[in-house]
């Protein structure tokens, strides 16, 4: 058996040779036979590498074509595109959606079906438009199968784009749409109409919940209460704006 086959046998082989090579200077070379501390190992085994990130490094463009191969979930073998987000990449508001829908799946843009209409109408409400000073973007990049609820692991998955997303923008404030968003940031099951009402934070940002557009949809009589969020939206946003500016 030479030296090779004793450190393969130990489980020691591949990680020598990684962590030689990663060095400025070369290491030493293992010993031709290693003291028998080491070929009977009592002390802890080496610990596995962490794997990289997924973005980090990357910037909006890069992020974006990442997405657009990424294979971290199953859901990408189900969805038609990646849907990263869009707008403005220096945007002061940004509004956090659940998961693409089918129009979104097939176009790669969030929020352009029914419910993105109706979220048009919301930030026209408060004097915003799509794309000009605002980012759109999604937890899930992809759509989840007949649009059912994100799964933990999907979740867990995809989270370091938004991340990412978030610390590149630099967003003033995040106004996040729906239950199941704002449940996930904020890592809470206390219910929507708990939530909404308060400026939370999330990675340093101020951050608003209201309802799902898709939900007001199908329960206009909660129309006003998402008026009452974009509202705290925007004065949350003035303030933001009087405090740096003072
Ligand atoms: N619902 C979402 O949460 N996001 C979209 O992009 C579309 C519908």
């Amino acid at each position: 058996m030479d030296r090779q086959d004793r450190l393969k046998a130990l489980g020691l082989w591949p990680v020598w040779r990684l962590r030689g090579a990663a060095m400025a200077e070369p290491e030493a070379a293992p010993p031709e036979d290693p003291p028998s501390a080491v070929r009977e190992p009592t002390a802890s085994p080496p610990a596995p590498a962490t794997p990289p990130s997924p973005v980090s490094g990357l910037d909006l463009d890069a992020l974006g074509a990442a997405v657009e191969s990424c294979g971290r979930c199953p859901l990408a073998r189900t969805r038609t595109r990646g849907v990263p987000g869009v707008g403005d990449p220096k945007a002061e508001w940004l509004f956090i959606g659940e998961a693409p829908g089918a129009d979104e799946d097939r176009l790669g843009e969030p929020f352009v079906g029914q419910a993105g209409k109706l979220l048009d109408a919301m930030m026209a409400g408060i004097g915003l438009q799509r794309g000009r000073n605002v980012y759109i973007a999604n937890i899930l990049k992809s759509r989840p199968p007949g649009n059912r609820d994100p799964k933990p692991e999907e979740v867990a998955a995809c989270l370091p784009y938004l991340e990412r997303q978030i610390d590149l923008i630099r967003p003033k404030l995040i106004v996040v749409l729906g239950r199941i968003a704002a449940q996930t940031l904020l890592v809470s099951d206390t219910p929507i109409g708990k939530l909404r009402g308060h400026v939370h934070q999330y990675r340093g940002v101020p951050m608003v919940v209201t309802y799902h557009p898709a939900y007001l949809l199908r329960n206009p009589a909660d129309k006003a209460k998402a008026w009452e969020d974009l509202v705290l939206a925007r004065q949350t946003m003035a303030g933001l704006k009087s405090g740096a500016a003072s």
